[in-house]
């Protein structure tokens, strides 16, 4: 085989150079060079290809089989398609390589039980045939840790095949002669092509590696689940550089310190991105959470002040969480403004407002704001839950317990109308909560058949006049 040549380009300029470099000659970029494949053929066209009309194009329904967790279906856009390369990227131990073997799991026992009903439609027998397996390619854990994690969550099967194995070719090879029903690549940071030199985990290395797997993926159609993890400074280096090559990208998120887990789409060519899946992560593995209001609300003081709940939409999924807020006098110098899953930023801004419009002096006061479960906040639906547990645990006053809110507030105070204010108040109500706490605009236009006491507001003013029990 002649030694494939590649050179070292600035993904800045695409300055080529033969050797690495830190900075840009060209550029002046700073750790910019990876290493690349030189093969002049890739920039030749596809061949004669010809314009086709629109109408002539037969579309074909993609094949879709269903993984068998909901919560992984509903996020994939309704199940698996065939030939789909799927990139799953999160922080180090949060539940990557827990998910995917219980999805693996999933996928076997349903294609043992279809294979199972061909043999007695047809009495056709497949002896091993690879239709049944699925293939777990682990560059970090030995077979043995994995077979761990699998007594943990009682899985065994015949039909998970695991290799050990980083080299690329190796791995497209092994699932070329098994064709699996699946291949599952754990991670893609310790994969490596034998064309590059540079070290697994780089760039080069990734995206080429990656590229490899999507070709396989398209060819042979099956389909390829890439995990990735986060590095430190939070974008994905690596899984990053991946995101426009594959067809779906999943984030699992959660803290750490919580069991409670969401499973994010961010992109996706076979279906929505406004799909969250929710799981909650136990002794024996992962579990779906089918309704995450309930669960998130089952803790919650009563007759607590500072605790408010909102009603937030999670893609098109309402979902009820309890907000807190402790506010307590500075007991030297600076007052302190701390905010754990809602943005930094927007909590100073409403205390601002606070002290501007509704007269509420909070100059020598430290304010914490938390959300319960370690859920992620980014709407500003949750405005008005805010101010609304800052000044009831301000005032030492607790919220009605079957109250709950939703609303954007603006730099004048006024109360801003949010989308989506039906599903909210529908969760709600299958939650049992009686009075709601919503924007006048959003009030106004809202058929109201639930049993909900609706309150519309118009500023943060009534806001408080309302709070008050
Ligand atoms: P893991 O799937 O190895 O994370 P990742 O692949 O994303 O790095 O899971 C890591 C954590 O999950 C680990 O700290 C242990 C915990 N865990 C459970 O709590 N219950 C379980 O059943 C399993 C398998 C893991
Ligand atoms: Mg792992």
């Amino acid at each position: 085989m002649s030694k494939i040549k590649t050179v070292f380009q600035c993904q800045a300029c695409g300055y080529a150079s033969p050797k690495w470099l830190g900075k840009c000659p060209d550029c002046g970029a700073w750790n910019s060079f990876s290493e690349e494949k030189q093969s002049p053929k890739a920039l030749k066209s596809f061949g004669a290809s010809e314009p086709q009309p629109l109408s002539r194009i037969i579309g074909g329904k993609e094949k879709r089989t269903a993984v068998g967790i909901n919560e992984f279906d509903r996020v994939l856009g309704g199940g698996l398609v065939n030939g789909a390369i799927i990139l799953i990227g999160g922080d180090p131990g949060i539940g990557k390589s827990t998910l995917l073997l219980q999805a693996v799991a999933k996928i076997v026992k349903s294609q043992e039980s279809r294979v199972k009903g061909q043999i007695s439609d047809t009495k056709l027998q497949i002896p091993n045939s690879g239709l049944r397996t699925v293939l777990y390619v682990s560059g970090e854990e030995s077979p043995e840790q994995i077979k761990l994690r699998a007594e943990r969550l009682s899985i065994d099967s015949d039909n998970i095949m695991l290799l050990p194995e980083t080299l690329v070719e190796n791995i497209i090879r092994t699932a070329e002669d098994l064709r699996p029903s699946a291949v599952v690549v754990d991670s893609i940071q310790t994969i490596y092509t034998e064309e590059l030199t540079s070290a697994p985990g780089s760039v080069g290395q990734i995206r080429e590696s990656a590229a490899k797997l999507m070709f396989f993926a398209k060819r042979s159609e099956i389909p390829v689940f890439l995990i990735g993890h986060v590095t430190k400074e939070g974008a994905i280096a690596g899984p990053r550089v991946l995101e426009h090559l594959v067809d779906t990208v999943l984030y699992f998120e959660g803290d750490r310190g919580h069991p409670y887990r969401i499973l994010r789409t961010i992109k996706n060519r076979f279906g929505s991105t406004n799909e969250i899946g929710v799981f909650e992560m136990t002794d024996e593995g992962l579990i779906e959470i089918t309704n995450p209001s309930e669960l998130f609300m089952s803790e919650r003081p009563l007759g607590a002040s500072g605790s408010t709940v909102i009603a937030t939409m999670e893609g098109t999924r309402p979902l009820l969480v309890e907000l807190q807020a402790l506010v307590s006098p500075t007991t030297f110098g600076m007052p302190r403004r701390t905010s754990m899953g809602v943005d930094f930023n927007r909590v100073n801004l409403l205390i601002a407002v606070l002290e501007k419009k509704a007269g509420i002096h909070l100059g020598g006061m430290d304010v914490f704001i938390n959300i319960v479960g370690g859920l992620k906040i980014l709407e500003p639906a949750a405005d008005i839950g805010i101010i609304s547990a800052i000044v009831s645990s301000f005032r030492e006053m607790p919220m009605d317990a079957k109250t709950f809110l939703f609303g954007e507030v603006g730099l004048s105070g006024e109360v801003r109308a949010v989308a989506q204010s039906e599903a909210r108040l529908k969760e709600a109500a299958k939650i049992g909560f009686k009075k709601a706490i919503i924007p006048k605009n959003n009030a106004e236009r809202l058929k109201n058949d639930l049993g909900i006491t609706i309150v519309g507001v118009r500023n943060v003013e009534d806001v408080i006049e309302n709070i008050r029990i």
